[in-house]
């Protein structure tokens, strides 16, 4: 490998490092081996920032322009660090038609940021998301990993406190 590719990587630690290496070495060989490799990568940093597309570049000898494009084009992924609090509102048909654009106007016009985007102090994020499987209860938010169902957009900002509540007292217990 280049000291090229190295240097670039100043922001992650070198376990990160470690296993970004090997989830690259792990899909030699394989087709279309980019999306995976992003996908994996993230679930190691949370996120993929230019640096990380930039490595990735290095070590699959593509361009860079590719990696940022399939990382653009792909809701899954995110440029960006994800909020505290990662909101997500299921675009899935049945959702859809149940209005959940409404529920991701409301958050979007309460938080100030738009869908994909963490609010600058870093306490909120908000993802659009596909189907849940929770169709005949939607339309669906989500709040980390807890599942909102029949939402309403009256309903959020309350959701909310009550969610960022619930959070602190299990944090306490545990
Ligand atoms: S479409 Fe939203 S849970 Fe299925």
């Amino acid at each position: 490998m280049g000291s090229t590719a190295v240097s670039i990587l100043s922001n992650i630690t070198a376990e990160q490092r470690k296993q970004i290496d090997h989830i690259i070495k792990d899909s030699e060989g394989t087709p279309g081996r980019l999306i995976p490799v992003l996908h994996e990568t993230q679930k190691v940093i949370g996120h993929l920032p230019p640096e990380i597309q930039e490595y990735i570049a290095v070590r699959l000898n593509i361009p860079v322009t590719d990696v940022h494009g399939v990382v653009t084009f792909y809701s899954l992924f995110s440029e960006k660090p994800k909020g505290k609090f990662c909101i997500g509102v299921c675009k899935g048909t049945a959702c859809y038609v149940k209005k959940s654009q409404k529920i991701l106007d409301k958050l979007e016009e309460l938080l100030g940021i738009k869908g994909g985007d963490t609010t600058d102090d870093g306490k909120y994020s908000i993802e659009v998301l596909r189907c849940l499987g929770a169709c005949g209860l939607g339309p669906v938010m989500t709040i980390n990993e807890k599942v909102y169902t029949r939402m309403k957009p009256d309903r959020i900002k309350e959701t909310l406190i009550k969610h960022e509540e619930w959070e602190a007292n299990r944090d306490e217990c545990s």
